[in-house]
């Protein structure tokens, strides 16, 4: 595994559309595996392909420690209701914003194996599931997010 450089807002590729992942190789799971260990270094929730340079539709979100979800070709099926809360990202270094974001999802995705799973998440899952999917069209949260502002303490949920 190695860390990876994390692109940062500026650079046109955070703004580009992911393509679909055909197959999941090797290489798909060594650049997840790479992906886990630089959101690791960064004390992230989250992070998504194009954040390392990699145009494919991929991200990880680690809502807790320990919990992780690998989601290939994700793709919102459902979503209910609202919640509004703080966010960061790794590739927004030193910003937080107050976004709207959907209370429970309901999320398609192939895991490491290329099985097609299918999950309901709530919350701040949810809140993370939806800031990962969003990099995948070339979406920020800052986008979206109302109130920017640099924390008072450092935050340790940047996704
Ligand atoms: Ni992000």
């Amino acid at each position: 595994m190695a860390i990876r450089n994390i692109v940062t807002e500026g650079d046109e590729i955070l703004r580009k559309k992911c393509r679909v992942i055909t197959e999941v190789t090797d290489r798909i799971r060594m650049t997840m595996e790479d992906m886990l260990e630089t959101m690791h270094s960064e004390n992230g929730v989250g992070i998504a392909a194009p954040q390392v340079g990699v145009m494919r539709r991929m991200f990880i979100a680690e809502p807790e420690p320990g919990r992780v979800y690998y989601m290939i070709n994700p793709e919102i099926l459902e979503m209910e209701g609202t919640q509004y809360g703080a966010e960061g990202c790794l590739s927004v270094p030193g910003l937080v914003g107050d976004v709207e974001r959907p209370e429970r999802i309901k999320i398609k995705a192939l895991d490491l194996d290329g099985n097609e799973q299918i999950y309901d998440f709530e919350g701040f899952d949810a809140v993370v599931m939806c800031h990962e999917n969003d990099h995948l069209d070339g979406i920020l949260y800052t986008d979206k997010a109302v109130n920017l502002r640099v924390p008072e303490e450092p935050e340790e949920d940047d996704e």
